[in-house]
């Protein structure tokens, strides 16, 4: 058996509880994942669906080590980096990327694209000098569909869709392995999210990534996602085979979210018909 390329076991995140914050001394901490296991095959898309509140932001943002887990394993590729300091993670850090849901707020608005894109290049010694990266920003633009005059407009000239697929460009920069995408269609018109998640789909393919695609809406998972994972207050309640936990699923919990999608069925040959 090779080893999953994520490896989750008994992952706790805990966070101060301000609400409960006495008037002296620290805050006490709260539980928000509470000892979860995933594994995370190299080349899978893994879905990561819950309501609001349930804790897939905050399992997102520990799986890239944006936030340190109180408790449990992480393995990645084999290693445990649950625990690593931060001036020992930074290598690693090519590798593994997230996409935020709101790129309007995660995008610098007073930095061109070509600069955003640039940036994590610099810092990470790559591109050559700045002609060099420059050159790598415009390949980054063509990667996602968007033409290089993109590199001189600056966000807010952008719509939300091509400020998505700059969001994307930024983060396949350093040549990742493994992507968390939190919630990344989620304000998009129907068309274009059909067509981000094509991108998506695409890139994955194109450069073997590892994908967990956060969503909290299943229609959206069932077109891109090999497996599923289901979150109810920090806690996996149900994971298999996306098409299996669709078909039958066994948990009362996962059953009341199929039937609260508030979106219109994404169907295969609806998305397959954006491809043209
Ligand atoms: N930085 C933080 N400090 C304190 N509580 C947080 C923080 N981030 C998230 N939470 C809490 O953790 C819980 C899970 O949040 P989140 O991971 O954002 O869920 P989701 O993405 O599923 O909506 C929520 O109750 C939220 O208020
Ligand atoms: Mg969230």
């Amino acid at each position: 058996m090779t080893l999953p390329l994520v490896r989750v076991r008994g992952l706790r995140v805990a966070f101060p509880d301000r609400a409960r914050k006495p008037l002296l001394g620290a805050a006490p901490m709260i539980e928000v994942v509470k000892g979860i296991d995933l594994d995370i095959p190299r080349g899978c898309a893994l879905g990561l669906v819950g309501e609001s509140g349930s804790g897939k932001t905050t399992i997102g943002r520990a799986l890239v080590r944006l936030v340190r887990p109180s408790g449990g394993e992480l393995i990645y590729d084999g290693v445990d980096i649950a625990g690593w300091p931060e001036e020992r993670m930074h290598p690693l850090r090519a590798k593994l990327q997230i996409i935020f849901q709101d790129p309007q707020s995660s995008l610098n608005p007073r930095l061109t694209i070509g600069t955003t894109l640039a940036r994590p290049l610099q810092a990470f010694g790559r591109g050559g000098g700045r002609a060099g990266r420059m050159r790598r920003a415009a390949e980054l633009l063509d990667i996602v569909g968007l033409p290089a005059t993109f590199l001189d407009r600056y966000p807010h000239e952008l719509s939300g869709g091509q400020r998505q697929r700059v969001g994307i460009a930024r983060a396949l920069a350093l040549e990742p392995e493994f992507i968390v995408a939190d919630e990344i269609v989620s304000g998009l018109d129907v068309s274009t999210q059909a067509q981000i998640l094509l991108l998506l789909r695409r890139l994955r393919e194109e450069f073997n990534l590892t994908l967990v695609f956060i969503s909290h809406d299943l229609s959206v998972v069932r077109v891109l996602c090999d497996r599923v994972a289901v979150l109810s207050a920090g806690e996996v309640v149900e994971e298999g085979d996306t098409a299996a936990v669709f078909a039958d699923p066994r948990h009362a919990y996962t059953r009341e979210l199929l039937r609260s999608v508030p979106l219109p069925e994404v169907e295969e040959g609806w998305i397959m018909a954006e491809r043209a």
